[in-house]
């Protein structure tokens, strides 16, 4: 038979004292003596604990001893008003039944706090803590604004193919879908491998990007977005970069870049106001204890119009930086992509704000983005962010048909394979834009974390895929 569970961020809210509930949640503290015992028990559906006042006896004695931290406990009891400090109620238990054990011996999580490190490494029980039940808590929240930004502006949610055989960025950094025997590789007369004996009858990969397919769906319905996975095998080595990554990209037609710029910075601060809106207790206990500046970074960003510059602008501030006595990394020079080091020194101490970078070198940019009059530049925008760097990667796409073929033809985009991309341009071409945000980017700034690879409940990055 079922039983009627109250989750306790309901016992908080929504319960009446004097009610009976039957709350069930993992141990996270035992404390008190004889006369009378506290547990701290959560559940998962809010950051507080809940403290349960049990009085031992005989008859819950063996019972208690096994009540230890990291024990999953069913509790039948009242909702009273706590005496205690930081919280009003709590529950005065009649009945407590042991779900589940944990060994104190080998319990990984203890009271104290754990390096961020050593929680990597114990992936499969972090979410127990109060920092990652946090930050996966505000990840679903994320989503959720996400889907509710886009719905309300009449986008449609698009689903693009993880496997596929094109590299949409074209840079090479796609890992291999095969079903073929890797000890024992079919060869052709020439001594390649022979991917008609694979699995698709041709070589594939994991999808860099559901952008190419999103502006395929865009020239029929107008505005979609993708919300997915991405993989990408480079071997970078940050604490802004994984091998398994979620992106979200909208793709607009009869969109120009500008309209593009407005639409980034309108849904940034929509996601940023959500959290502040639904992830209140997360937040605020982030901001304690990881990060001092949390809620004043979100506040401010939101508080503050975007500077939209052009690359060739940014590139001389940077040089006159370099001048006045700035040091980076990287040289920073017309031409060069810009390191996270220079996005942050324009964000964070130049303008004192987001920065929209736009009208990048060509050189640096993928094929599909609008050539302008210039020769030399794209219509790219990137909007960089305090303390990320680049937050979101985009541009109004080349719409013209020759334009567009001939840069990919320069850039040795493989064009056969490409046929049906290069359809949308061949039937009913328009202008229209898009852009790419990485979820985990947006969370480390919502968070507040420092390592990228603490805002996705498994990592994947060069020599990690555990779990
Ligand atoms: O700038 P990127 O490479 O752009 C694209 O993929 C375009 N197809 C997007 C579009 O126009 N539809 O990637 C977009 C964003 C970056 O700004 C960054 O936030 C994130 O994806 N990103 C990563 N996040 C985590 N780990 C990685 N290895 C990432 N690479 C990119
Ligand atoms: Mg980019």
């Amino acid at each position: 038979m079922s039983i009627k569970r109250t989750k306790i961020a309901d016992v908080f809210k929504a319960t009446p004292v004097g009610s009976e509930v039957t709350v069930m949640g993992w141990v996270r503290t035992k404390r008190g003596g004889k006369s009378v015992t506290f547990i701290a028990l959560n559940d998962g559906s809010t950051i507080h604990n809940l403290q349960v006042v049990i009085v031992p006896n005989e008859e819950n004695e063996e019972t208690l001893k096994l009540v230890t931290t990291g024990a999953s406990v069913s509790i039948v009891g009242v909702v009273v008003e706590s005496q205690g400090k930081g919280q009003n109620v709590e529950v005065q238990a009649n009945s407590i039944t042991v779900l589940g054990t944990a060994d104190p011996n080998t319990y990984p999580l203890q009271k104290k706090g754990h390096s961020m490190e050593f929680l990597r490494e114990i992936a499969h029980l972090r979410p127990r803590t109060n920092t990652f039940g946090a930050v996966f808590r505000i990840r679903h929240h994320m989503a959720m604004a996400i889907h509710t930004f886009f719905h309300n502006k009449g986008f449609y949610y698009f689903h693009t193919p993880l496997i596929t055989a094109s590299d949409a960025e074209g840079a090479g950094q796609m890992f291999k879908v095969t079903t073929l025997d890797l000890n024992n590789l079919p060869l052709t007369e020439s001594g390649e491998i022979d991917y008609s004996e694979d699995f698709f009858g041709r070589h594939a990969n994991l999808t860099v990007s559901g952008q190419l397919e999103g502006e395929l769906a865009a020239m029929a319905l107008g505005g979609i977005y993708t919300f997915g996975p991405t993989f990408r095998a480079e071997n970078s080595n940050t604490p802004r970069h994984l091998a398994e990554f979620w992106m979200i990209e909208p793709e607009v037609a009869f969109f120009d870049n500008e309209d593009n710029q407005n639409l980034a910075e309108e849904f940034i601060k929509y996601c940023l106001q959500w959290a502040l809106d639904h992830c209140e207790d997360d937040l605020k206990f982030l901001n304690d204890m990881i990060d001092k500046e949390l809620l004043d970074r979100i506040k401010f960003v939101l508080d503050k119009p975007f500077v939209r510059l052009k690359y060739t602008e940014g590139i001389e501030i940077l040089e006159k930086a370099v001048k006045d006595g700035v040091k980076f990394e990287f040289p920073i020079f017309w031409g060069a992509d810009l390191a996270s080091e220079h996005e942050r020194y324009l964000v964070e101490q130049h303008f004192k704000a987001p920065v929209i970078l736009t009208d990048y070198p060509k050189e640096i940019k993928s094929f599909y983005m609008k050539q302008n009059d210039d020769g030399k530049t794209v219509r790219a925008m990137d909007v960089l962010f305090p303390k990320i760097g680049e937050i979101i990667g985009g541009s109004e796409r080349e719409a013209d048909f020759d334009k567009l073929t001939q840069r990919a033809i320069d850039m040795g985009v493989p064009h056969e394979e490409m046929w049906w991309y290069w359809d949308t341009r061949r039937y009913g071409t328009a202008p229209h834009a898009g852009f790419g945000l990485g979820f985990e980017r947006l969370l480390l700034f919502v968070t507040g974390m420092s390592n990228i690879r603490d805002v996705i409940p498994f990592p994947r990055t060069p020599n990690n895929a555990e779990f």
